[in-house]
């Protein structure tokens, strides 16, 4: 087993003359303390024999019962199709643990989350890379390595997906759906970033599509829309997988902590949400075109960037021979940090490439930031490797 980059990197990161592009972390001040603090001060003023307590592994009615009228904008949800998480990490874990023997095929975009990555490899997964284009996982790709792989479970982040920050439009969720319904392959969607969105149509998760919804499981998080410290998250799925995830739930940790479920649901029903992402997006569209900008006036004509239209996330290939993992130690002499590429890859990875998050930043600390990475890579011209 090796240690997530990502994790190794914010260690470096106490040293506060670096600006870290690297982790997917929320702007501290624009959690909404203030609020929380109010819901855990009810919770354990009216409720604390109950919240300080064991309890039951599924989650506390309070909270199932937001959850499900939160998913039901989208699709159709009791709370009996809910499991709450100690953070959507924890299902991803526990997908991996319950559906995955050794050797088991699961295909990924390419590429993909790193900590689903270590997941499903713990679990003995062989993972298998779909080829992707700007509009995520290509059907005809996945369909072929369907066939060919039997895959346990595809896993896909369809919106503002980690590390490329890009998302699948409606056309080709319906194209990906129609092939998951065709061979009956089961789906793992991740999307902790779906409502943050700066620009362009919302899209429902694939879960949401017809025939979808008993043959996926859908993992959501309060962590990046409101604090990733109460480390909640929830799952949604259909059948007789609930009961085996509330189980391997029983052996991991018994249940997530009752204190934080009963805030999260007290800050739910005492707060418009929708109102705090709202709010939020606004601070982080403008840290998105700062950084956009920013790269786009430096980089060279070869490299490439995306340009998400949410989420945390920003993926450049500078292409050609650069390695980005090589160049870390020099970037952080420089001030400033990102996360290679590479980890992202369940093989053959793209040295090349680099994940910079813009969520955490000023826009002037973006634009500071972004001129240390020009130092460090010899921009603006053309590409130091051509
Ligand atoms: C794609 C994706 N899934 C899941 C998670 C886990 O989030 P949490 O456990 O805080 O809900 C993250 C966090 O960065 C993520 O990027």
């Amino acid at each position: 087993m090796t240690s997530s980059p990502v994790r190794d990197i914010l260690k470096i990161l106490s040293r506060n003359d670096v600006i870290s592009f690297a982790g997917g972390i929320p702007d501290a001040e624009l959690i909404d303390r203030d609020a929380f603090h109010a819901a855990f001060d009810h919770v354990l003023t009216n409720n604390g024999r109950r919240a300080l307590q064991y309890s039951a592994t599924k989650g506390e009615p309070e909270l199932l019962d937001q959850i499900a009228a939160r998913l039901s904008r989208d699709l159709p949800t009791t709370p009996d199709h809910v499991q709450v998480l100690s953070g959507s990490q924890e299902g991803i874990y526990l997908v991996g643990q319950v559906l995955i023997e050794p050797g088991d095929v699961v295909l990924v975009e390419q590429p993909t989350y790193l900590a689903a990555i270590q997941a499903f490899a713990l679990a003995g997964a062989q993972l298998i890379p779909v080829k992707t284009d700007d509009h995520g996982v290509l059907p005809a790709a996945l369909e072929e390595a369907i066939e060919q792989h039997q895959p346990k479970f595809v896993y896909l982040i369809p919106t503002f997906q980690n590390p490329t920050g890009r998302t699948m439009d409606a056309a080709r969720r319906q194209a990906v759906a129609d092939v998951l319904v065709r061979t009956g392959t089961p789906l793992v969607e991740d999307d902790p970033y779906g409502e943050l969105r700066y620009s362009g149509e919302r899209v429902a998760p694939i879960a949401a599509l017809p025939g979808l919804g008993p043959q996926t499981i859908l993992l959501n998080s309060a962590s990046k829309v409101m604090a990733p410290g109460v480390r909640i998250g929830w799952l949604r799925a259909e059948g007789p997988i609930l009961r085996t995830i509330e189980i391997a739930k029983q052996a991991v940790g018994l249940q997530t902590a009752v204190t934080d479920q009963l805030a999260v649901a007290r800050y739910l029903d005492t707060n418009d949400l929708d109102d705090h992402i709202r709010r939020i997006a606004a601070v982080y569209r403008e840290r998105r075109d700062a950084m956009y900008t920013g790269l786009r006036s430096v980089l060279p004509d070869t490299a490439s960037t995306t340009n998400p239209e949410g989420g945390m996330f920003l993926w450049v290939d500078l292409r050609g021979s650069v390695d980005t993992a090589a160049n870390l130690n020099r970037a952080v002499e420089q001030g400033v940090a990102y996360v290679p590429g590479p980890a992202f890859y369940a093989s053959d990875p793209n040295p090349a490439t680099m994940r910079l998050s813009f969520v955490t930043n000023t826009p002037e600390t973006i634009a500071e930031g972004v001129r240390r990475l020009g130092a460090t890579f010899g921009w603006p011209k053309a590409a130091p490797s051509r």
